[in-house]
């Protein structure tokens, strides 16, 4: 068996999906950007015609409400925040070939190409509808913007999609008691004009294209589950006052951010190619294109681009995508990404303690090809990046170079000890390529480092350290410290999309030209190296004890378009009278287990000592305790409240938290409280 060449030179266009322009990236939102920017690392270390591109976000009502917010234009907001994207792309190696901006004039103008050729083929139904619109601010309100009681559970303070107490969905205007959380108002329902792309009309070509190799399995059975339930038409237009494009000939009406973001791929490439002239736009993006087009994306944004994308391109006769690549969330600690939690940490907050070149190398070690959620375990953390990244790897050249470097005047020998160590290496090439092709990193890893552990064992039984004072076995130990170097050199490039600075801190020292999958195969040989240096620290424990202290303080910061933040506290209620007040039996319980529901996003079903006796309850507080917190913790209960059937059992009585959009707090006794004990 021999290391395989490589294939013919391919035409590739990656993707990664756009971040919104009015929040730092944080460490969830940098799992998909570095899975996409390894593979593409390594597409172009095996001489494919690569590109990479992504861009900011930057249209839509929760941008344009930010920026008011702000005391800033939307224009002034996006620019900076565009920087501070870039920045941190840029320090996390993120290499896009260009990082631009859905608020462009190629996105524009593409925008409008999309809407006419939709216009064209009478893929566009116009509807006038009702919606909630906001007196005081004078516009069109967001579900997300409105706030009520749930219609059908009857919990306050729900958002008007859906309630986070019993699951229930719903439209805004079916709230009781319905209030702009932008002004408090008291929203009015308004018609107005829509327009709907009828995506209905592309069923067919849609189930075609899914059947073929485009998608995970997973991302192929949510789909079919969709197809089963109907395909809708999709509303397009939003009415003014909107940050984004006008529609070309209605004033007052723009695009739907999430009309122009996709469009956003073929602005960011379009734009690219304006000044880079060896490629052509056509090749990529026409119909009849060869080039191969991939998408990285988060599962949450799958619907977007499996549905209505492919039908917007078929439509506007560009090429459909090759594939589609969910990955899925990340959590801290095993918990999910939290505000209130504070498991929230962005990526300049991990620069302040770590290399980013440890999260890649992390990350890698955790990411497959399937959509699961990868957890972020700093213990675990600290042992993979020192034992393995350290103690495995980089250990091989700082023990080998040692004896190069000064017994040998940094020069590698003629030739390598007979035995098979250089071919096996090189060959384990065939098979790491074709991982990172699956995106199956993490065995990647596993096979990089079961060949470091060789080459450690090597060394460990060549013990050059007593064989460099023999004068006999001058040669011989020369040539065990040269193998060692090209076996490091090997492990490199294939850690190099990993870890690509570090990969170029050791071409340095190496003295060599670039590495690339290609040559690998050609081993060093009378070639003089630089001196070593220490190429990697290990982390320390003060370092990781930082980190862990960010995953547990971190304040709440804006990053999520999709929960608009709260401007004032929430309006007081009305004044009620003492006898009001003591309808209500508030007693002190002690919460005796907790445990998730199946099938439900928000609860957690708990059972309180309510001193008499044993009642159960179901909370919406899954966002800010895992159960095994709560289980002894003292709280309040409304414990007359009318018992209330929900879809998951019954629950009798209601456990007091305080919160708003930053968190979840349960409400507990001091000291000494007593479960059953009345709270007056
Ligand atoms: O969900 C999000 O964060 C969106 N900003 C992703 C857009 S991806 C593409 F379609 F533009
Ligand atoms: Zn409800």
């Amino acid at each position: 068996m021999q290391a395989q060449p490589m294939d013919k030179q391919r035409n590739i266009l990656v993707t990664a999906a756009l971040p919104y322009a009015n929040g730092s990236i944080h460490l969830g939102h940098l799992v998909g950007y570095i899975q996409a920017d390894i593979w593409t690392r390594f597409q172009k270390m095996r001489g494919h015609q690569c590109t990479f591109v992504c861009g900011d976000d930057s249209h839509g009502t929760p941008i344009m409400i930010k920026a008011e917010q702000l005391g800033i234009t939307p224009e002034e907001m996006i620019l900076q925040v565009h920087q501070e994207h870039h920045a941190d792309f840029n320090d996390f190696a993120v290499s896009f070939d260009n990082f631009y901006t859905t608020h462009s004039p190629e996105n524009q103008a593409l925008a409008e190409q999309v809407y006419r050729a939709l216009i064209e083929r009478d893929d566009i139904a116009v509807r006038t509808i009702k919606q909630f619109f906001d007196p005081q601010k004078q516009m069109f309100l967001p579900d997300r913007y409105v706030k009520g009681v749930c219609p059908r559970c009857k919990t306050a303070d729900q958002y008007g999609d859906s309630c986070e107490a019993c699951g229930a969905t719903y439209a805004p205007t079916e709230l009781i008691n319905p209030t702009s959380t932008l002004s408090g108002a008291t929203p009015v329902e308004k018609e107005s004009e829509h327009f709907f792309f009828k995506l209905p009309k592309y069923e067919e070509a849609l189930k075609r294209w899914t059947q073929s190799d485009h998608l995970q399995p997973q991302v192929k059975n949510k789909l079919d589950e969709w197809f089963e339930t109907g395909l809708k038409e999709w509303d397009i237009s939003r009415d003014a006052p909107y940050f984004g494009f006008q529609i070309p000939g209605n004033p007052g009406k723009f695009f739907y951010v999430w009309l122009d973001a996709p469009i956003g791929y073929i602005a960011s490439f379009k734009n690219y190619c304006e000044r880079n002239k060896q490629l052509r736009f056509e090749d990529y993006w026409n119909k009849d294109s060869e080039a191969e087009l991939y998408h990285f994306i988060g599962k949450d944004i799958i619907y977007f681009h499996a549905l209505f994308w492919p039908a917007m391109l078929q439509g506007a006769d560009f090429r459909t995508p090759t594939a589609i690549f969910a990955n899925g969330f990340l959590t801290i600690g095993g918990h999910k990404m939290s505000k209130s939690r504070g498991t929230f940490i962005t990526a300049r907050q991990y620069l302040e303690h770590l290399h980013p070149e440890y999260l890649r190398y992390y990350f890698a070690a955790k990411l497959n090809s399937h959509i699961e959620d990868i957890d972020l375990n700093f213990d675990d953390f600290l042992q993979r990046i020192n034992s393995d990244l350290v103690g495995k790897v980089v250990n091989i050249a700082s023990r080998c170079s040692r004896f190069i470097n000064k017994n040998f005047a940094n020069k590698l020998s003629v030739s390598l000890p007979e035995n098979h160590l250089f071919e096996q290496f090189t060959l384990a090439g065939n098979s790491i390529a074709a991982l990172f092709e699956a995106r199956e990193f993490n065995q990647a890893i596993r096979e990089i480092m079961a060949l470091a552990d060789k080459a450690n064992q090597y060394i460990d039984q060549e013990k050059p350290w007593q064989s460099i004072k023999d004068p006999e076995q001058q040669l011989h130990t020369h040539e065990v410290c040269s193998l060692g170097i090209n076996l490091f050199r090997i492990l490199m490039t294939y850690l190099k999309p990993i870890l690509p600075n570090l990969a170029m801190d050791i071409e340095a020292f190496l003295n060599i030209a670039p590495m690339t999958w290609e040559n690998r195969l050609q081993p060093l040989q009378s070639h003089s190296i630089k001196p070593f240096k220490p190429l990697l620290q290990r982390i320390t424990e003060a370092q990781i004890n930082g980190v862990k202290q960010l995953a547990e303080q971190a304040k709440p910061q804006a990053t999520s378009t999709t929960s608009p933040k709260k401007t004032k506290p929430e309006t007081l209620a009305e004044t009620i009278q003492i006898d009001d007040f003591s309808k209500v039996d508030l007693r002190i319980a002690k919460i005796l287990s907790a445990e998730h529901v199946e099938g439900a996003d928000k609860l957690l079903k708990i059972q309180v000592d309510l001193g008499t006796e044993t009642r159960q309850i179901f909370a919406g507080i899954k966002s800010a305790y895992e159960p095994e917190q709560l289980v002894g913790k003292l709280t309040v209960v409304v414990a007359n409240l009318a018992p209330r059937k929900m879809r998951f059992g019954m629950s009798e009585g209601m456990i007091l938290c305080a919160g708003d959009n930053s968190g979840l707090w349960i409400v507990s006794p001091d000291s000494g409280a007593k479960p059953g004990m009345q709270v007056k």
